[in-house]
């Protein structure tokens, strides 16, 4: 297992670049099956989900040529392969992209359940559903999908309740089909407007993504030679915002689209937290004692679950008694037993978490459930044993 070794109390202080949003790019490499050619994809972050994606991409019949560590060229002229290699799938979640955008390139595909972080249940009925409105039979056979279709047939199809990864799914499967398809009930998350900007800057008619209502009609057929730059890391900008103001620091985060994070940023004034926005550019910094607050996770525009647990780290910290209510995934709140080890005062109870902010944190051997819960913990680690 590996592990980290954090001296803490020191106050983060300088500047960063924000990467393109790993969210995003998971969908767009397999968005790119779509293309019966070349295209080349810049801005990604250097992390495994990328690598295992384009291994993936490679068993399938891309060929894949890194230009440097953050952007891959592929060639999707010859996919000869439609099963996916269960070792590889099962080492994260957006494998599930595999089902529409082979969906749309070969009406066929096999795949493993998709792994990733324990954050409770995952269902994904509604990408099965969106599947299935448009012709395609999904079975599940020990452990794996299939799924097929004769021919996709567009139509309007309403998501039961707002799902990511079932809004990227239906889009990928729709952009070749027959006819018009409308997402209604659609996420509006940023990177669900980056794989519409990307497939319609290859020629695909895609409007409305970012709003609840994704008309798509269908086109024979994607241009080649496609040069797209994924979207900035939202999640990843928020988290060094909350680590700015858990270690008492300064940081100038660049390279990012401070409006997707209009929601946070409104939250750590209330809080009392500084925030200021130059271009693509986002000023954080602590000069007081932060206050209590509440917080409940939706869907964008609404608070991210995904800086639920940085957001935590802060609470953890602030004056008084302070709630976060999680309404996205069950097992969200495993990084507060962990911070209760460094001195926290957390309480769960179902759905919430009670806060009782301390004056501080110490040092403490603590485990990492999920990426986010990680990301939470190496800013507490951060911030602990501060001398004033
Ligand atoms: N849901 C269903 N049925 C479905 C799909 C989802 O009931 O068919 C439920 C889920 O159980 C959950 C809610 O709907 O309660 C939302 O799930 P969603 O489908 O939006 O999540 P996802 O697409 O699986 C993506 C991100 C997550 C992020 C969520 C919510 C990727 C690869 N993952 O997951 O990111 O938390 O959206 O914003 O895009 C992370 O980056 O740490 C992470 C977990």
């Amino acid at each position: 297992m590996e592990k980290l070794v954090i001296n803490g109390g020191t106050p983060l202080q300088g500047e960063v670049k924000i990467i393109g949003a790993k969210n995003s790019a998971v969908a767009l490499l397999p968005a790119t099956l779509l293309i019966k050619g070349i295209c080349t994809i810049n801005n990604l972050p250097n992390i495994s989900d990328i690598k295992i994606s384009c291994q993936i991409l490679e068993k399938l019949g891309s060929k894949i040529t890194w230009n440097n560590k953050n952007s891959v060229t592929i060639d999707n002229t010859n996919i000869f392969n439609t099963v996916a290699p269960l070792d590889l799938t099962s080492q994260f979640r957006a494998s599930y992209y595999l089902l529409g955008a082979m969906l749309g390139r070969c009406k066929q595909i096999e795949v493993g359940l998709p792994g990733g972080c324990n954050l409770g249940p995952r269902p994904i009925d509604q990408h099965i559903k969106g599947f299935e409105c448009l012709g395609a039979t999904v079975d599940l056979l020990q452990g794996k999908m299939i799924a097929s279709a004769k021919k996709l047939v567009g139509t309007v199809i309403y998501m039961d309740i707002v799902s990511v990864g079932a809004t990227i799914n239906i889009m990928l499967a729709s952009v070749l089909a027959k006819g018009t398809t409308v997402i209604e009930h659609a996420a509006k998350e940023p990177h669900i407007v980056d794989v519409a900007n990307f497939l319609n800057s290859a020629g695909a008619k895609i409007i409305g993504a970012g709003t609840d209502t994704i008309k798509i009609t269908g086109v024979k057929s994607l241009k080649n030679n496609i040069t797209y730059s994924v979207v900035p890391d939202q999640i990843e900008a928020g988290t060094f915002m909350l680590a700015a103001l858990a270690t008492h620091g300064d940081i100038t985060i660049r390279n990012c689209i401070p409006e997707h994070l209009d929601c946070l940023t409104s939250k750590i004034i209330e809080i009392g937290g500084n925030v200021e926005y130059n271009n693509d550019t986002i000023h954080v910094w602590y000069d007081k004692k932060l206050s209590k607050t509440s917080i409940t996770t939706m869907p964008y525009p609404g608070f991210p679950t995904d800086l639920q647990a940085q957001m935590g780290v802060v609470l953890a910290l602030a004056d008084g008694t302070s709630i976060i209510n999680e309404n996205i995934w069950d097992s969200r709140f495993q990084y507060t037993a962990e911070l209760n080890k460094m001195g926290a005062q957390i309480t769960v109870q179902g759905k919430s978490a009670i806060f009782e902010g301390v004056e501080n944190l110490n040092g403490a051997t603590v485990f990492s459930s999920d990426l986010r819960a990680g990301a939470a913990l190496i800013i507490a680690g951060i911030a602990a044993n501060r001398n004033n």
